[in-house]
């Protein structure tokens, strides 16, 4: 039988205001986010709500296309650099959790960069579906993506193909890399270390993180039983076959 773990805090590397300024350099263009965008412009949604906005950087996107936003994320920090981007002001940006939303109303939900996976207890994913629910108008569509267990991702996250030395504005070289471990399927571990090579003595700081890889049909019967109908179920143009993109649409 899986172990049942809940993550109750944001990880180290979204909370921590020195490695959240990290994120937007590892994460690059973010081509992952013009699907969303895409998706957006498809079902004509005029107002949407970003769960687990993290840096915000679609929030932002989003809001100075014109659309109504608000940007959900219970680490602090990621917020903060969120508020600094472009059309951030635009943004009505909240510090907390996606399980607990206010009635918002809006057309849409995404969630992207797989923060489906950090629901890892099913009481908490249960929560996360209700509230999405409730937190969008009848009719409205939930879109978010979640990797393909069958592709093995984790199988990639080990130094020799994650380490990389970045030139980080203010901290001078800094090397990161993923470590694997353990894999319990569902749930896979991994750290992520940060050395900050020119600092003036040695720091090397980490972020433990455990995310969990439900199936399709996992996901398909959730959605199901909290009341939402599966409209589509999409590869993401951009990584073929490593990830679902689930567009569901909540009932009338
Ligand atoms: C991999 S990041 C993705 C951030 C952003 N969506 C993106 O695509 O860049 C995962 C995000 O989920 C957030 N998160 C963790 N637990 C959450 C929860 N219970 N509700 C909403 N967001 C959560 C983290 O703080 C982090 O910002």
């Amino acid at each position: 039988m899986s172990t049942v773990v809940a993550n109750t805090d944001p990880d180290e590397l979204f909370a921590n205001p020195r490695l959240v300024a990290l994120y937007d350099i590892l994460n690059g263009d973010r081509e992952d986010l013009t699907v969303y965008a895409d998706v957006v412009a498809e079902f004509g949604a005029r107002s949407v709500i970003d769960l687990g906005c993290g840096t915000g950087t679609l929030a932002c996107h989003l809001a100075s296309e014109g659309l109504s936003v608000v940007g959900v994320d219970p680490a602090m920090a990621s917020l903060d650099i969120a508020r600094a981007k472009p059309a951030a002001d635009r943004v009505q940006w909240i510090h907390g959790v996606a399980q607990t939303l206010p009635r918002i109303q809006a057309d849409m939900a995404l969630m992207t960069g797989n923060v489906a996976q950090v629901f890892t207890a099913d009481d908490d994913w249960d929560a996360l579906l209700r509230s999405v629910e409730a937190a969008i108008r009848p009719g409205g569509w939930f879109a978010f993506e979640t990797r393909v267990p069958e592709a093995r991702a984790w199988e990639q996250w080990v130094p020799a193909t994650t380490q990389r030395v970045l030139d980080v504005p203010g901290e001078g070289r800094v090397e990161t890399f993923v470590e694997l471990g353990e894999v319990n399927l569902p749930f896979v571990s991994f750290r992520h270390v940060y050395r900050f090579l020119d600092a003036p003595s040695p720091i090397e700081l980490d972020s433990r993180s455990t995310l969990r890889f439900r199936s399709r049909s996992e996901i398909t019967e959730s959605l199901i039983n909290a009341g939402w109908a599966v409209h589509d179920v999409r590869d993401a143009p951009d990584r073929p076959g490593k990830e679902y993109v689930f567009i569901a649409q909540r009932g009338n």
